[in-house]
């Protein structure tokens, strides 16, 4: 029975749906932390959190049963996404949900701070009536400069672009197409911006490169009387800037939703002339919170039920309809990564992939995951799959390398591996017969057709007569049955490779009878999962 932890308070239309769901218990425990709250999540197979509680590695340490922690919400900077990988948890949000509110914050704020809504309504309530006092500025006609054009960024655009605003962005990773449908003009640095803008507005995630985006250097950048907002994330700005700024009178005015320190109840900039603050409320409206709780209920029910990821912010996104289509090609992954893994066990160093075919148009990125996952499966006290496998090879330093050519070889999909140890390189290829029959069609610079399953013995030799024979005799000496026998050559009586399925793993003594043979220079036994039989990660 799937047992779920609420964390942080959430909408009642997120808790119904878990409540409704078949078999699961759902407790509520806001507040927790520390002892308490790795215990309770010790227990549990899911968690929904917003940004209240702080899931560190500490509260994951030694967790063996939470699968999954969903954000009610967008930043998922509570949450230490490394640990949670590490140990298998795949983190998801709701990125969508509370944009339109955030963004609509945005432009709130703009306009109190722009028409100097809280003094004036704040002199009125000291019993002042300062109509020359608080003169203010139209928006119609300024320019907005908005760094970080995503969901947010986006729609704070489209709606400064309703106010008859001019529209400046920065980010990296939008098209200048796109930046061209909303009406803005995209700029190629911060540096560029910041001269030509009478409103900054920042919209990023808060990493180490946008913190203290905005400090004492881009302030010079600016024009005087430049009005900042910040309803992204708290640390984009640098706060002692931000005073100093204010101060000078560099800035005309300065509104933050969010703080570098939260909850942040005293600031330097509280009080302060031309601030306004408000106490993270961008996502505070009953439509923002109903959608984020209904949203995230569903992510972690689906999940716990089915298995699909969606908006999973560590690994890549699975449905249940994708798994299915990519099951196959998984599985040969995962094996191909099972087998080279047994190839060689000198330390390893880089991992090339290539798809070809038509393999090539799926999702390779968790076919690699699983070949990641293969490769590690063995090697690692922890539990290994699709979430944690290539964050765990790269902090080893092995390198992963993927390439996709759409083109059609000799098969219609063709999944190649080429891994790198400290003494050799080795590659194996693989595809799919019918849905879900495992090849093994290549190996080094050998072509062959082998059962990519159950135990293999895989021997180099000189391609001379009898040695398929002696083989064979030996292993029945040692009551070894072959269920299949592949063999490839690059050239006639030159180096030759064979690939025996075997029934039951070979004795010792019969592989060093094998290799007593002259012309046999090696013989590896590799042990793979039986046919059909699939990983916990792909339902096994
Ligand atoms: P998003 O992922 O859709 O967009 C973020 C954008 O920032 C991306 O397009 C990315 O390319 C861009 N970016 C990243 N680094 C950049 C850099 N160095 N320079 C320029 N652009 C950069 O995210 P979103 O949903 O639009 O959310 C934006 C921010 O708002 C996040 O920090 C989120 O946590 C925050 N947020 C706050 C509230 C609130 O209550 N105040 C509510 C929702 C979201
Ligand atoms: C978010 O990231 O979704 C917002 O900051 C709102 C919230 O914390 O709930």
């Amino acid at each position: 029975m799937p047992r779920v932890l609420v964390l942080d308070p959430l909408a009642q239309e997120g808790l119904d749906i878990l409540q409704r769901a078949p078999g699961f218990e759902v407790e509520v425990r806001p507040g927790l932390s520390g002892e308490a709250l790795r215990a309770a999540l010790a227990e549990a197979d899911g968690a929904i959190v917003r940004s209240g509680v702080k899931i560190t590695a500490d509260a994951l340490r030694g967790n063996r049963r939470l699968r999954a922690i969903v954000r009610a919400g967008v930043g998922t900077d509570n949450i230490d996404k490394q640990a949670a990988t590490r140990q298998g948890i795949v983190v998801m949000n709701t990125p969508a949900g509370n944009t339109v509110s955030t963004a609509e914050h945005t432009i709130a704020l703009m306009l109190a701070l722009s028409r100097n809504i809280a003094p004036a309504y704040q002199s009125l309530l000291e019993g002042r009536w300062e109509r020359g006092r608080y003169m203010g500025t139209q928006l119609a006609d300024k320019t907005l400069g908005i760094i970080g054009l995503g969901r947010i960024g986006q729609a704070v655009a489209s709606r400064a672009r309703g106010l008859e605003m001019r529209v400046l962005g920065y980010d990296p990773f939008v098209s200048r197409e796109r930046a061209q449908e909303l009406g803005v003009q995209l700029v190629e640095s911060v540096e560029e911006l910041l001269p030509r803008v009478d409103f900054l507005t920042v919209h990023t995630p808060l990493t180490p490169e946008t913190r203290n985006l905005i400090g004492r250097r881009e302030l010079e950048l600016l024009r005087p009387g430049v009005r900042l907002i910040n309803c992204a994330r708290g640390g984009i700005f640098d706060e002692e800037a931000l005073v100093e700024g204010l101060r000078s009178g560099k800035l005309g005015g300065v509104a933050l939703d969010v703080f570098a320190t939260e909850p942040c109840t005293s600031s330097p900039l509280f009080g302060m002339p031309n601030v306004l603050c408000t106490p993270h409320l961008g996502a505070s409206t009953e439509e923002a919170q109903t959608q984020v709780a209904a949203e995230a209920a569903m992510l972690l029910v689906d999940f716990l039920t089915t298995g699909a990821v969606r908006h999973a912010v560590n690994m890549v996104a699975i449905d249940p309809q994708k798994l299915e289509g990519l099951r196959g090609f998984l599985d040969v992954g995962y094996r191909l990564g099972l087998l080279l893994a047994q190839l060689d066990r000198r330390p390893a160093r880089s991992c090339r992939i290539q798809y070809r075919g038509e393999v090539a148009g799926k999702d390779t990125r968790l076919i690699t995951a699983a070949i990641a996952a293969g490769l590690l499966a063995h090697s690692l006290e922890e539990e290994i799959n699709i979430v944690n496998a290539e964050l765990l090879l790269r902090e080893r330093g092995i390198e992963l390398v993927e390439q996709s050519r759409s083109d059609m070889g000799a098969f219609s999909s063709l999944i190649q591996a080429e891994l790198t140890t400290e003494g050799a390189t080795y590659r194996a290829a693989g595809t799919l017969f019918g849905h879900n029959m495992a090849r093994l069609v290549q190996l080094d610079d050998y072509r062959l057709d082998a059962y990519l399953d159950g135990v293999l013995m895989i021997f180099t030799h000189r391609d001379v007569p009898g040695i398929i024979g002696r083989v064979g005799t030996l292993f029945g000496e040692y009551q070894v049955n072959i269920a299949q026998m592949a063999v490839g050559r690059t050239a006639r009586g030159g180096e030759a490779i064979g690939v025996l399925n075997l029934d039951t793993r070979p004795p010792e003594a019969a592989l060093q009878a094998v290799l007593a043979h002259p012309e046999i220079h090696s013989a590896t036994v590799i042990e793979l999962p039986a046919p059909g039989e699939q990983p916990p990660w792909l339902g096994g």
